[in-house]
């Protein structure tokens, strides 16, 4: 994007009404905003934060900077509609105590151990995947692989049949859909009706786990409806959408990360080589090809969020970044841009996938910090490493196709062939 259209589009800058352009690349955009006016107020009233530190500012203070979004929500979506029971009781939009009660859950079931239980299905769900594009010679990077593996890893996880899991992409894409910042009709529609079928789904899912409980050291459906030995349990309806809110968080972000860094390799043949050579000089050392995966997964989190924007609302007034915001200010964090922000990452424009100490925001900071963050690095580790050994010399055959969406930033399609 030339210099001159970053500005233009930073100097009238509106969620709203955001033009193709920036879609394709919001970086620059996002630069002329940090550099010169970094807390910007927005045509509606609420505020454009794009400072690494002002973002962990708002984050350490979650006192004053609430996730509730009873207030916010209640005009956007109607107090009586599904989709405004299943945001506002999620634990993601609540404060304390609802969200203390059930992030306490989800962390104790969210173990290391169900996470490593995970592993080996994850490995087979990979190699089965990668045995297919093979036989083809290639397929669509998003299609054939990236969108394949959250959906069966977060089925395992709650311990959805097989068989059922079919419906949970779209649901997942529909719920999420409609938190973008213009809500069409048809958006809020289809956004209603996957919460209603999603609901009616789990309603059976958990009576039947009800009655036939498996392991809650391994199971986290089942550490979610028996609770702590402490006698802290959620209520059914709690109970309800916080599952909706896992399958739906472990999702679309994990399906971008996993997209959005094979065509970043693409696009970086330089990068793509070294780490190849890097891979390969560890390859008797699985930990240190694990190390050197752990720091490339981080840095296509920090180069290309796959959520760039988070929410908040100032309880009382506060001062930001030198700008006074007055209670009940609608804030609004860009990721995408503090994890470019040169105050904080060398080189920031660059991918640099042994980048020291990399203090991206991709996982959001403080007490809301993604509570899936292992399992995301997991299934980013395995995807983007095995794909990597078995088809080093793959390469895009078509331009790829963007979700045209600013909060959850990926593709919808990548066609390739395994062999330039
Ligand atoms: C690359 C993949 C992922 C990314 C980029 C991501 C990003 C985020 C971010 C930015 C937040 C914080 C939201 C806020 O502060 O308002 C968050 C929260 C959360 N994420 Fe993730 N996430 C990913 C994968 C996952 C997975 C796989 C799971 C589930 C197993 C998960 C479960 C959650 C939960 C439960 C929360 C709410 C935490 C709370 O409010 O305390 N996420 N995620």
């Amino acid at each position: 994007m030339a210099p001159e259209r970053a500005v233009a589009i930073a100097s009238t800058f509106d969620l709203r009404a955001l033009p193709p352009d920036f879609l394709a690349n919001p970086y620059p955009v996002y630069a002329v905003l940090r550099e010169r006016d970094p807390v910007r107020a927005m045509p509606d009233g609420s505020w454009f934060l794009t400072r690494h530190a002002d973002l962990v500012a708002v984050y350490r203070d979650a006192a004053t900077f609430s996730s509730d979004k009873h207030v916010e929500f209640a005009p956007k979506y109607g107090p009586d509609s599904p989709l405004y029971e299943h945001h506002t009781t999620s634990l993601v939009f609540n404060d304390p105590p609802l969200h203390t009660r059930v992030r306490k859950l989800i962390m104790g079931a969210l173990t290391r151990r169900a996470i490593a239980d995970l592993e080996p299905g994850l490995v087979a769900l990979v190699d089965g995947l990668l045995d297919r594009i093979a036989a083809q010679g290639g397929g669509d990077l998003i299609e054939d692989f990236a969108a394949a593996i959250p959906v069966e890893i977060i089925g395992n996880l709650l311990g959805v049949p097989h068989d059922e899991r079919g419906p949970l992409r779209g649901w997942s894409l529909a719920i999420l859909g409609a938190l973008e910042p213009v809500l069409t009709p048809q958006r809020r529609q289809e956004g209603e009706r996957a919460v209603l079928d999603m609901l009616d789904y789990l309603r059976v899912l958990v009576a039947h786990r009800r009655r036939h409980p498996l392991d809650p050291q391994r199971d986290v459906l089942t550490r979610l409806i028996q609770g702590e030995a402490d006698g802290e349990r959620l209520t059914e309806t709690e109970l309800l959408h916080n599952c909706i809110f896992l399958l739906n968080a472990g999702h679309e972000t994990t399906t971008n990360l996993i997209g959005n860094a094979l065509v970043c390799l693409h696009e970086w043949p330089q990068e793509k080589t070294r780490l190849l050579q890097r891979l390969h000089d560890a390859r008797h050392q699985p930990e240190q090809q694990e190390a050197i995966l752990s720091a490339a997964v981080d840095e296509f989190l920090r180069f290309e969020s796959s959520n760039q924007l988070g929410n908040r609302r100032a309880l009382r007034a506060a001062e930001v970044g030198g700008v006074r915001l007055p209670e009940g200010a609608l804030v609004t964090l860009c990721i995408g841009a503090t994890n470019r922000d040169p105050a904080v990452f060398e080189h920031p424009e660059r991918l640099d996938l042994s980048r020291p100490n990399n203090r991206h925001l991709a996982f959001g900071f403080g007490v809301h910090q993604c509570a899936g963050l292992s399992l995301a690095r997991l299934e980013g580790r395995i995807a983007i490493g095995r794909f990597l050994a078995r088809f080093p010399r793959y390469t895009l055959s078509a331009p790829p196709v963007r979700g045209g969406r600013a909060r959850f930033r990926g593709f919808l399609r990548a066609p390739f062939v395994t062999e330039a």
